[in-house]
């Protein structure tokens, strides 16, 4: 390579390198709630401790060696005309140390950091006072079971400040259970309970994702955990305990007939009314933000369009479209909605 061609090739790899940090610095919070680079608990915490050290770590081994690169190219090498310099590389006991050991060091550097990581973020048994809370994957939603009887679909709410052990289980094939800011993955597998244990420290709405490949609608496993103040998570678990008011409003009573009436009540479960577990229980349906596993918001519109055609919004999925005639489908809406 000329000089020429040398220059456009530093300025080029400068140039890249800028435009790495600013791409990554600009993975703000801020309309990117999927990042890991703006942890809200202790686990989530740890682990981007870690990814700093260790950043820095290689950002200094960069420097050393391409500062020693430069070196080489630019005060060590041959001019034209010149001989080569004599290399004492195979005669030299001290170098040979000296490569072994440097990069000795380098593993241990962030091995030692990485292991101590893993093993504190996998204590053997829970917390104490930890909030142990079941969660269930399924093709494809989320279902989380607290242990005073609470269960939900696809928005799981916890308590700031206080241990969450989750325990995972899966009910068909391998899931992964996420919250970018919340900590790492932890696989969901069938016939195996896996563990995942954290203190969540901020309070808010944090988006999960399944991520583990699971099959045509594994992109539309998605989820939201909440993490409420005390005082709110003990109002939403009263209410969540809460039996539903039978409706007083005139579509909404015509819509619990609906549903009583309709194939609804073999897969789902409303406390009261009926007893259906393989799909999400709908006893307070309208208490939540999104519906079919956080791939809507959870308007009457969607409701309706979720329940004409499944399919369209989540293929694969086990719920059939029913195929209910309008006025119909407005009132099982309108019931569904009151449930708070
Ligand atoms: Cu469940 Cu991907």
């Amino acid at each position: 390579m000329n000089r020429r061609g040398a220059n456009s090739y530093w300025l080029a790899s400068i140039a890249m390198q800028v435009a790495i940090a600013v791409t990554i610095g600009g993975c703000s919070e801020k309309g990117r709630p999927m990042t890991t680079l703006a942890p809200k608990s202790d686990l989530a915490q740890w682990i981007q401790s870690l990814y700093i050290d260790v950043t820095v770590w290689d950002a200094i081994i960069l420097a050393i060696v391409v500062g020693a690169f430069i070196l080489a190219v630019f005060v060590f090498s041959s001019r034209v005309g010149e001989a080569a310099p004599a290399s004492t590389a195979s005669s030299d006991l001290g170098l040979e140390i000296a490569w072994t050991l440097g990069p000795t060091l380098v593993l241990l550097m962030i091995s030692v950091p990485t292991i101590r990581t893993i093993f504190r973020s996998q204590p053997a048994v829970a917390p104490k006072n930890a909030l142990e809370i079941k969660v269930v994957a399924h093709q494809w939603w989320w279902e989380f079971d607290y242990p005073d009887g609470v269960k939900t679909g696809n928005e799981l709410h916890i308590p700031v400040n206080r241990p969450i052990r989750l325990s995972l289980e899966s009910a068909d094939i391998i899931h992964s259970f996420w919250v970018p800011q919340l900590g790492g993955k932890r696989d969901v597998v069938p016939g195996q309970i896996n563990e995942l244990t954290f203190v969540a420290t901020v309070p808010g709405m944090y988006p999960g994702q399944c991520a583990e490949f699971c099959g045509l609608s594994h992109a539309n496993m998605r989820f939201r955990t909440f993490v409420d103040t005390p005082d709110d998570f003990v109002k939403w678990e009263s209410d969540q305990l809460a039996i539903p008011t039978p409706p007083t409003d005139q579509l909404a009573s015509e819509g619990a007939k609906v549903f009583a009436d309709s194939p609804c009540t073999t897969c789902h479960m409303i406390q009261g009314i009926s007893k259906g577990y393989i799909g999400p229980d709908l006893t307070h349906f309208g208490s939540r933000t999104t519906l079919a596993a956080g791939v809507l918001q959870n308007t009457p519109e969607n409701v309706a369009k979720w329940i004409e055609n499944p399919q369209e919004i989540k293929p694969g999925a086990n719920m059939p479209a029913l195929l209910l005639p309008g006025p119909k489908l407005n009132a099982l809406v309108a019931y569904l909605e009151i449930l708070k």
